[in-house]
């Protein structure tokens, strides 16, 4: 049977476990599933913070129910209007219609939008605010842009809780264990906390920071986000995970990414790592951009201080899978970063050219000017060619090597 999970002795846990959805907003690959939590506080009011996907209505229910234990509902909080959040929000109304909404300006533009919904006893709080629910109270901070411009968090101040919403949340169903302190694989959570940013939250890097800044000032003891752990036993190491990756930390590490058809481009590849291996460069990773799905490979090249791209030409442009990638890494904006490019084409040269155009957009990088373009397949002189742009990548990463050491990726 579902029940809600009890947190302490007035927070209790009901979130649900998806895994069925491949594709996380349809496009960002799922493969431990997701979850999608929600909470509720029983104080002298009844309050639900938030709702969970519509699909996985049926689970929520059971577990809410379970936490009222007969009671009612006095306010739901809508810290989040995504979907993912609120489309199982129509029906929790029709259950409890008592329930009062809670949200800032914003998420009642959306909601109208979205549900049309339109009380006019909706509880609209701005940033900074408080609701009093009995012996604690719940003030907001809106977090614009993490991940959408109605997000907002609510923090308890008496217990130092945080209910982030989006922020700080990974991908990954929670088997089991829904607590950080339960769970042995931290490093999983780590990834794909990581994965889960640089994914969903990265284009609005800055308005991260912003939202980091905003909530440092806060004693959190326990952070409740919306996807993934509760974080009670540490708390402050996702947020030094979150400081990393919104200040564009990076590791002492190199990705290097290459599209081939024929095995050509692979080659060079191969011969490209094999020279940073040789040069001392520990942290190698290799990608066929067409096999390691775009949402893993952008978040390896956000960690490593170096990058390195080589593709094939295709119709005398970039390789499509390769051409996709680098549209994401644009979008990324992302800075610290060493770029080495290697391009191949058989009769007309594309694919080195959209590199090109790619590292002259990038305004954080270091980009290393020996960029070999070469013709089908590397004789003698072209593999020289590739070993000296590894060599002066392997050069230029190792010289922030000392300062990369520090900074960690894990929990
Ligand atoms: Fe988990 Fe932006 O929704």
């Amino acid at each position: 049977m579902i029940s809600a999970i009890p947190i302490n002795d007035y927070l209790t846990y009901l979130g649900v476990n998806d895994r069925d959805t491949q594709l996380f907003e349809n496009q960002w690959p799922l493969p431990y599933g997701v979850s999608y939590n929600a909470f509720l506080i029983k104080d002298e009011k009844n309050c639900l913070m938030d709702t969970v996907k519509v699909t996985e209505v049926d689970q929520f229910l059971a577990c809410l129910k379970d936490g009222l234990d007969g009671g009612d509902l006095d306010y739901i909080v809508v810290h989040h209007v995504e979907p993912d959040h609120s489309s199982a929000l129509s029906i929790v109304r029709a259950l409890y219609p008592k329930a009062k909404l809670v949200g800032n300006k914003k998420t009642f533009e959306f909601l109208k939008n979205f549900y049309q919904i339109d009380d006019e006893d909706q509880i609209v709080v701005d940033d900074g605010e408080s609701l009093n629910l009995g012996k604690r109270t719940l003030t907001f901070y809106k977090t614009p842009m993490v991940h959408w411009p109605e997000s907002m968090v609510s923090f308890i101040e008496e217990d130092g809780i945080l209910f982030s919403q989006d922020i700080f949340g990974t991908y990954g169903a929670l088997d089991g264990a829904i607590f950080d302190d339960e769970v042995s694989r931290r490093s999983h959570y780590a990834e794909e906390t990581a994965r889960y940013y640089v994914n969903i939250v990265s284009k609005y890097n800055m308005m991260a920071g912003n939202a980091l800044k905003k909530l440092g000032g806060l004693d959190i003891r326990m952070i409740c986000p919306d996807h993934g752990p509760i974080w009670r036993e540490k708390p402050a190491d996702v947020l030094k995970l979150y400081q990393n990756l919104t200040e564009f930390k990076v590791e002492s590490s190199i990705t290097i990414v290459y599209g081939s058809m024929y095995g050509n481009t692979q080659a060079m590849a191969e011969i490209v790592a094999r020279e940073l291996a040789e040069e001392g460069i520990k942290d190698i990773k290799l990608f066929d951009v067409s096999k390691t799905d775009a949402s893993t490979i952008q978040t390896e090249c956000w960690k490593s201080r170096g990058i390195i791209l080589g593709s094939c030409t295709y119709d005398k442009k970039l390789f499509p899978p390769m051409k996709h990638l680098v549209g994401l890494l644009d979008e990324n904006k992302m800075k610290n970063h060493v770029l080495g490019i290697f391009g191949n084409y058989s009769w007309a040269s594309g694919a080195m050219e959209d590199l090109q155009k790619f590292a002259d957009a990038q305004k954080g990088y270091e980009v290393i000017d020996i960029q070999p373009n070469i013709k089908s397949s590397a004789n003698e002189e072209d593999q020289e060619a590739l070993k000296e742009m590894a060599r002066a990548v392997a050069k230029a990463v190792k010289k922030h090597e000392e300062e990369d050491t520090k900074t960690s990726f894990t929990l």
